[in-house]
């Protein structure tokens, strides 16, 4: 297994155009390394890019030659002028974001006619929501797949953008193995599965030259997925948020037009903390929490069937109401979800008869009602700069 360090290492080798080796530069972001593919950014000034070019070639092609390694995607980032790219500055300004449109309500309304919505609509797409928890493993790309398959049973057009760029889950919990194609020479088709249009970095990224992913920044490869895929005319677009709730996650948050949010929490208390902190990031750019589900709710024995709640069932529930954002569901830990989904098989679409399928259908019609607004009154929406 090919560490962050091995990457370092062979880094140390080359050196950006100042002639200072590259770990030294205080360039590099973080540096992802999992099953074998390393995915980093250097971030260097918007007009030196063409200086850095050669490197960031020099750096994929060392990193490519280290044991373990099968796949490298390094971006080069441009800082941009004046600073836009920090995250921590919010890109919303005091103006009306469009909310709580209801799915199908709206044709590809919510264009530049409107405004300067910030950020843009996607034409075509009428509601985008993400799916987001605290952390990682809490089952939260498990939840955004059966959820958009309720949705799908709803009647809705729906597709699933895999923002989680550095862990992608779609290929695996999809089974997606093929490379998406190009239209036009730059635009993406997104891949199609359970009537479902489906895009993930990790559908590029074993590419030896993902060509479509060399952006200026690592930003940009969400915004390509957002922006430079055929989405065509989608009701729902469920995205698939990366874990966590710092920077990258709010610069998300900001950059994707949402609807609304749905937080994924296992019922321990300390999941629930870091719900929390998602229910906070949310508010914080006014896109509206469509609820929380409880993952890994409860354990049913498959032999016996006694219930056993081992996490400490109902902890979401009862965080729901405190901070008053509805509660949507709860699913039980079960070892037929994790197989399914572990498989490419997700329960909705394989076993739509079984109990685990119309939990998520329950939770879906709840959020399509979130997105209508059934109840509830409009949103605040005014925001500080
Ligand atoms: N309700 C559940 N019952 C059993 N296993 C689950 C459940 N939800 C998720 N899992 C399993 O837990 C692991 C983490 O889930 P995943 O959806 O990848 O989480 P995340 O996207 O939050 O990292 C996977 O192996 C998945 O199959
Ligand atoms: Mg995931």
């Amino acid at each position: 297994m090919t560490s962050k360090d091995d990457v370092l290492a062979a880094l140390d080798k080359i050196s950006g155009p100042d002639g200072v080796p590259l770990p030294a530069s205080g360039k590099l972001s973080e540096i992802v390394a999992a099953d074998g593919k390393i995915f980093f950014s250097i971030t260097v000034d918007a007009g030196a890019v063409k200086l850095w070019e050669g490197v960031r070639e020099r750096a994929e092609a060392a990193i490519r030659a280290v044991p373990g390694v099968n796949s490298v995607l390094v971006a080069l980032t441009a800082e941009r002028a004046g600073g836009a790219s920090g995250a921590a500055a919010p890109r919303v300004q005091a103006q009306q974001r469009p909310q709580g449109a209801a799915p199908g309500a709206h044709g590809p309304a919510h264009g530049p006619a409107h405004g300067p919505p910030s950020p843009a609509g996607i034409p075509g797409v009428t509601s985008i929501i993400a799916v987001a928890s605290g952390k990682g493993g809490v089952g939260k790309s498990t939840t955004a797949v059966n959820l958009a398959l309720g949705l799908r049973d709803l009647g809705l057009k729906v597709g699933i953008l895999d923002a989680d760029i550095y862990g992608p889950s779609m290929p695996k919990l999809l089974a997606i193995r093929e490379k998406p194609q190009t239209v036009g020479g730059t635009r993406l088709k997104p891949i199609e599965r359970h009537g479902m249009s489906v895009m993930s970095i990790g559908f590029l990224i074993e590419e030896e030259t993902p060509m479509i992913w060399r952006g200026p920044m690592v930003m940009s490869a969400l915004t390509q997925m957002l922006r430079e895929v055929e989405w065509g005319t989608l009701d729902v677009m469920v995205v698939d948020m990366p874990p966590g709730t710092g920077d990258a996650q709010l610069t998300m948050a900001q950059q994707v037009p949402l609807k609304g949010a749905v937080i994924v929490s296992t019922p321990q208390d300390l999941a629930l903390i870091d719900a929390r902190r998602g229910i906070a990031m949310f508010r914080r750019v006014n896109v509206p929490v469509l609820g929380i589900v409880e993952n890994m709710s409860m354990f049913i024995c498959p032999h016996c069937g006694t219930r056993s709640d081992i996490f400490g069932h109902g902890g979401a529930r009862h965080e729901a109401e405190r901070l008053g954002v509805p509660f949507l569901g709860e699913v039980p830990l079960d070892i037929s979800i994790r197989e399914k989904s572990d498989s490419g098989q997700p329960v909705v679409a394989t076993a739509p008869d079984s109990a685990h399928a119309q939990v998520y259908r329950d939770i879906a019609t709840r959020v399509r009602d979130g997105l209508l607004g059934a109840g509830r009154p409009a949103p605040k929406i005014v925001i500080e700069a």
